[in-house]
């Protein structure tokens, strides 16, 4: 497995193009199953979670054609599915297994072709991430669910039906299966407590492109009135908040000054407001933001993770390594997943001192340096933030398990030598 190498000291100044979103590009792409026509989708990641989900689509019988693209001045795919009809309805425990949000699948397939069986995912370091809100929302819809030697297995005779349906957490992946089921059902749906991220919005708008009804954007009431067939289009996903945020917090943590280019502040309304309150200044321009902590005395701040507009728990790992080396105390609430701070004890090989309290809540206390070690990661956010203690540790830094980046973070080191670090990836051969 590749490793990446960090000499830390180095402060971070220039610029970061940030990419096309990993979370609204892997719904969107199975959104493309809804239709026979051909779906084409701009601005998709250069992502190995990408190519996993592609791979799932080319065993159902999607036709995949890509193609790069400069947008913005970043180098994208753009990449056109075509799904004239599956050749199976089967997403195999080998495909949901390396990437859980191959559970996107079954909202459209159910929709279209009123058959699927998926591989139930099962926890991951995380949590449990259960499926409860995905499941018993479409038997609210008509369908007809079993789970049989590790599969849900669901079925539907007519179109599915619309309903009302309150969710008991505000899920981002039921809010998006269950969007594309309703698209195609029969009758009006209604999900309360509807999950509100941008990466929704943009599932939204995609689907009333293709001819779909749906009300309710950017609010916790979705309505979605059902319609016989979607045709095909062409989308630009919204580029990736996590991303943009994750380098924020790079410039933050080196002391430097980084120009987030084609980043969406909307977006990242809580996060930046926290850097401000922690001393960092952020500056608008009108394609980008930039993060400005040169000189600044860097000090603690809360954060909880919420729902959003709240603080994203996919940062949360980020900003406690930042809270690491700021002044005085912070304290982190994980409010989202139970079990999201296998980072701390990698964090503390580093020299940083933080106590966990139960599953939910860490105090930091900041320390004046941290230095090198090799560690070792759980997932794609806990990797980055100790790649971010790496970058102000003194002396070597080796992070493990890198194939947790490359999930989510597209030209991680090409990025980060374009504004100064001292960072290289270590072939398993080498
Ligand atoms: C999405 O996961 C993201 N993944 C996660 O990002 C992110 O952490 C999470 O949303 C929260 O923002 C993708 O978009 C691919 P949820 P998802 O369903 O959809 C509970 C990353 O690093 N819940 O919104 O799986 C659940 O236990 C990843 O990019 C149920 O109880 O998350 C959790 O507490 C990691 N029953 C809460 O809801 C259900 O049926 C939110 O989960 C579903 C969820």
């Amino acid at each position: 497995m590749d490793k990446i190498k960090i000499i830390g000291g180095n402060p971070l100044f220039g610029k970061v193009f940030i990419s096309g979103a990993k979370n609204t590009a892997l719904p969107i792409i199975c959104a493309s199953l809804l239709t026979d026509e051909p779906v084409t989708i701009k601005n998709i990641p250069f992502l190995s979670d990408i190519k996993s989900l592609n791979n799932l689509l080319l065993q159902l019988g999607t036709d995949i054609s890509v193609n790069e693209e400069l947008l913005n001045g970043h180098n994208t795919q753009t990449i056109t599915y075509h799904t004239p009809q599956p050749t199976s309805l089967i997403a195999p425990y080998d495909f949901v297994r390396k990437m859980r949000a191959s559970y996107y699948v079954l909202g459209p397939l159910l929709a279209k072709y009123r058959h699927v069986e998926l591989s139930l995912p099962g926890g991951c370091a995380i949590g449990a991430r259960p499926m409860d809100i995905h499941l018993t929302s479409l038997e609210q819809m008509g369908a007809r669910i079993e789970i049989k030697n590790g599969y849900v297995v669901a079925d539907t005779d007519d179109r599915l039906k619309g309903a009302h349906i309150a969710f008991h957490s505000a899920s981002v992946g039921a809010t998006c299966n269950i969007l594309m089921a309703a698209a195609l059902a029969e009758g009006t749906t209604v999900i309360e407590n509807a999950a509100k991220e941008p990466e929704i919005a943009d599932l939204i708008r995609m689907l009333n492109k293709m001819g779909a009804h749906i009300e309710g954007e950017n609010t916790s009431t979705l309505t979605i009135y059902g319609v016989k067939k979607l045709h095909g289009v062409t989308h630009q996903i919204i580029n990736d908040r996590i991303e943009a945020g994750s380098y924020a917090v790079a410039a933050a943590i080196t002391k430097g000054r980084i120009e987030l280019i084609n980043a969406n502040p909307e977006y990242l309304k809580t996060p930046l407001d926290i850097l401000q309150k922690m001393g960092v200044k952020i500056e608008l321009t009108p394609n980008s933001i930039i993060v400005d902590a040169q000189n600044a005395v860097l000090h603690g701040e809360d954060i909880y993770t919420d729902y959003y507009p709240g603080f994203p728990t996919d940062l949360q790992a980020q900003f406690m390594a930042l809270m690491c080396v700021s002044e005085g105390a912070s304290m982190i609430t994980e409010n989202i997943w139970e079990n999201r701070f296998m980072h701390v004890p990698e964090l503390m090989r580093m020299g940083a001192n933080i106590n966990v309290h139960g599953h939910a809540s860490a105090i930091v206390r900041g320390v004046k340096k941290l230095s090198g070690a090799p560690v070792m990661s759980t997932d794609l956010r806990a990797s980055f933030s100790l790649i971010l203690a790496g970058l102000v540790a003194e002396g070597e830094t080796i992070v493990n398990r890198v194939y947790h980046l490359d999930r989510g973070y597209e030209s991680l080191e090409e990025k980060f030598k374009a504004v100064g670090a001292d960072i290289e990836r270590i072939k398993e051969a080498d």
